[in-house]
């Protein structure tokens, strides 16, 4: 027992606390601690109030719902007060609470003879938003009101009728005079990450959680505001009516829905506690499935008239409780920060926290992801943070309790060498583009540039280089290849090939059979597709899509190696970033070595497979007004670099256009940008090095001068394929382009028509298969002829 002047004290410190955390939850809208921790403090208060019930005050925080309304708002009176719930945690709790409505209403339990009297329970989700209270009168809502302190609560009429399930008019008929329904407004799941991307997007606040979103959308005195955020309503019960709705709280409850009011779906009767028990295990296990958040389930007597037998204890009812979930948010230390080393050298921050249960796991690190986020959380070493684990999701610090930081918290500092191989750790802006343009700085990377000769990266950059759906060299665990690192065996993806079987056996776990088997697998390795090899090497952003398009659409290593950032981007879905992770991934010096040795025949010997032509597609793919519109020619953005094509057809042309000329293709402004940028002898020397090498590729442009209409092949594409012996390629192409036809690389349904000479082979196949006119050289010869060429 704790006497009675440590217990005074402690009583004052914990209602001072929990009167803070109060007004921060309820008025703030900005919660410093997560519940469960509130809830503990809640039930120490409790505890020694009803040890020391002389101590118990009016003003006591267990003697009151929340903190008062914000004075912006109109005040509104609370008819019948708007009352919180009981909690139960354990299954116990809930018998508990079971045989105490038993009791309540006399009924006898069961005995070892009968099954006794089982409650009728309606079970509900208790859903995680704000109570509201909509009046209507004469089936027209007349007031919105908050819970406030429970019995005086804000005025939010103008608010809650922007929220899209909050019915204007009540539909059907014999609704009572005054109706006062009761419920929850919450921000589902999907509008809250919306909302939230929104908000990062144009600089605003963010949220920290969906409770925090709808609160903070409800509470706005501008409507407009609250119109543009995904509130949604659910009720569950009423107050003030005139009349009897129904004589069960789910009739009721079916009542409202059938006058347009929305209940939850998962609204059910459950008849004896077990029956709840199964209900509160159902839900549970689909809550992380569920379109909002929950954090537990409710049960209510379902009998009207029994509940009212019940009644009320000082702030919560004895008909019904709330049985919560375990907790997914819990407050620990921050411990320390140490930085882990990843494949392609990103140097990530890791809170090393003092270990806490949270949802039922034990919890000691968690990802900070970044510096940005170490900055964003204001995160100090020594800090109490809330950490949160939402079903089988990864462990996140979410905030920084900054009321107990203390004297003594560290900053968090990123290192200037990598803690791996003490190279230096380098800063990269992360740019965001929009439209192609540069516009704002997204973050920060840290970055070893240590590459390969840093132990971390090396050992990554293996077990990416053998896995499964790059090398595919099957043996080499993660185990071995640690081994093999930290035994300087091997320093690069190219010593895996120079491996011998004396080296191999001596390793951990390595016997005679598996010794040759890994030879052999590194053997078989030998002759990956192209696409395979890129992704193998590790390129940071490329996965195994972008290595694919990379291997198909250029379809030889040295155009991979050579591709500029800029003809890089004519690929699908290759962003002016990751072109530039390419480009520089190749330019590097120690990459070039590797890539060599991994080639050459009297090294490792690879022989990549799946290399040959240019694809058509890529060949389609550019074309000049294309190009003009990677440049990033300030003010002039694809509409204006498709009129510089239209009207000078060539590089050359657009680059010796006078003013003039310039003028005749675009608006002033334009024509002066588009000069001035050229004048700089980089810019020209750029585009000129672009051209040069996708024409290197064996690429040209297209003429790409917009369908003239009245030519005879206006709108038609036609498609050259196989050897053309009457005429060459180009005149063929030049004379049905004067007919007005677009002349493309591939066939597809829309092609009009395909000249097939001899050798035609897949272009053919698809034509016939798709059901597109072919026609040969010689007919092809007989129709220009009908139109004088
Ligand atoms: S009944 C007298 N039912 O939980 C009974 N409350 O801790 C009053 N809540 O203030 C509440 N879902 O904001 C009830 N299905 C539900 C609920 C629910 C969420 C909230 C409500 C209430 C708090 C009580």
């Amino acid at each position: 027992m704790t006497d009675a002047s440590t217990a005074t004290q402690r009583i004052v410190q914990l209602r001072a606390e929990l009167d803070g955390h109060n007004y921060r939850y309820h008025v703030l809208d900005q919660p410093s601690i997560p519940d469960a921790e509130y809830d503990r403090l809640f039930r120490e208060l409790q505890a020694l109030e009803s040890q020391y019930p002389q101590l118990v005050t009016p003003e006591s925080p267990t003697q009151r719902v929340g903190a008062e309304a914000l004075s912006a708002f109109g005040e509104v009176r609370h008819e019948i007060p708007m009352l919180s719930l009981g909690n139960a945690f354990e299954e116990e709790d809930l018998r508990a609470f079971d045989r105490s409505v038993q009791a309540g209403l006399g009924l006898k339990g069961g005995d070892l003879f009968g099954a006794g009297v089982e409650v009728e329970y309606s079970c509900e989700p208790k859903l995680d938003g704000l109570a509201v209270s909509l009046r209507y009168e004469n089936g027209q809502l007349v007031r919105g009101a908050t819970r406030g302190d429970g019995s005086t609560g804000e005025d939010i009429s103008s608010n809650v009728r922007t929220i899209r399930n909050v019915p204007l008019k009540l539909q059907g008929e014999g609704w009572p005079q005054i109706l006062e329904v009761r419920g929850e407004v919450f921000m589902p799941k999907a509008g809250f990450e919306e909302l939230n991307a929104r908000q990062a997007e144009s600089a605003g606040k963010t949220f920290a959680n969906p409770r925090n979103a709808a609160a903070g959308s409800l509470r706005q005195l501008d409507p407009k505001i609250t119109a543009s955020r995904p509130l949604e309503f659910c009720c569950y019960g009423v107050g003030q009516v005139s009349g009897e709705i129904s004589s069960t709280q789910v009739g009721m409850l079916e009542q409202l829905k059938a006058w347009g009011i929305p209940i939850s779906r998962e609204l059910k009767l459950a008849k004896g506690v077990q029956a709840c028990l199964d209900y509160y295990r159902d839900i549970g296990e689909r809550r992380m499935a569920l379109a909002y958040d929950i954090d537990g389930v409710v049960f209510k007597v379902n009998n009207i008239e029994d509940q009212q037998q019940l009644g009320f204890r000082a702030r919560t009812p004895h008909w019904a409780i709330a049985n919560k979930f375990p907790a997914q948010e819990e407050l620990t230390e921050l411990l320390d920060v140490e930085f882990q080393v990843g494949r392609t050298g990103a140097v990530t921050p890791v809170a090393r926290l003092k270990p806490v249960k949270v949802a039922g796991v034990i919890v000691a690190n968690a990802t900070l992801h970044n510096m940005d986020e170490v900055a964003r959380l204001g995160l100090m070493i020594g800090d109490t943070v809330i950490i949160r684990r939402a079903g089988d999701v990864i462990p996140q610090v979410m905030q920084v309790v900054l009321e107990r930081r203390p004297a003594d918290a560290k900053p968090v500092l990123i290192p200037e060498s990598c803690p791996v191989c003490g190279s230096h750790v380098e800063r990269t802006q992360l740019v965001k583009r929009s439209k192609g343009k540069e516009t704002f700085s997204e973050g920060s990377v840290y970055r070893c540039v240590g590459r390969l000769a840093c132990g971390a990266q090396l050992k990554q950059a293996i077990i990416h280089f053998v896995s499964r759906r790059a090398m595919d060299i099957e043996g080499l665990g993660d185990k071995t290849i640690e081994q093999l690192v930290d035994e300087a065996l091997i320093t690069s993806p190219a010593d895996l090939y120079t491996l011998a079987y004396e080296q191999i056996i001596n390793l951990e776990g390595f016997a005679e059979v598996s010794s040759n088997k890994l030879l052999q697998a590194i053997a078989d390795s030998k002759k990956p597709t192209l696409a395979r090899f890129i992704y193998a090497l590790g390129i940071p952003d490329v996965g195994e899509e972008t290595a694919k398009v990379l291997g198909r659409s250029l379809a030889s290593l040295e155009r991979v190696q050579q591709a500029l950032p800029e003809v890089l981007t004519y690929l699908p879905d290759v962003g002016l970033e990751v072109a530039h992770e390419i480009h520089s991934f190749f330019a590097d010096s120690h990459n070039q070595q590797v890539i060599a040795a991994l080639l050459s025949s009297d090294e490792c010997g690879l022989q990549l497979q799946e290399q040959g032509e240019l694809s058509a597609e890529f060949s389609a793919s550019a074309t000049l007004a294309g190009m003009l519109d990677k440049l990033n020619i300030p003010s002039v953005g694809p509409g204006g670099a498709q009129k510089l094509a239209d009207k000078f057809v060539s590089l050359d042309a657009v680059l010796a256009a006078d003013w003039l000329d310039m003028r005749q293709a675009l608006p002033e402004k334009q024509a002066n940008a588009v000069r001035e940028f050229f004048a700089v002898t980089a810019n020209a020397e750029r585009a000129r090095a672009i051209e040069a090498q996708l024409k290197a590729f064996g690429m040209h442009w297209h003429s790409e001068k917009k369908v003239v209409e009245g030519l005879p092949l206006a709108g038609q594409t036609w498609v050259l394929t196989g050897s053309l012996e009457i005429m060459s390629r180009d005149i063929a192409k030049e004379k049905l382009e004067s007919l007005g036809a677009k002349v493309a690389g591939s066939v597809s349904a829309k092609t009009s028509c395909v000249v097939a000479g001899p050798g035609a082979g897949s272009k053919l196949a698809k034509a016939s298969e798709l059901g597109v006119r072919v026609i040969d050289e010689a007919q092809f010869v007989l129709a220009l002829a009908g139109y004088g060429l």
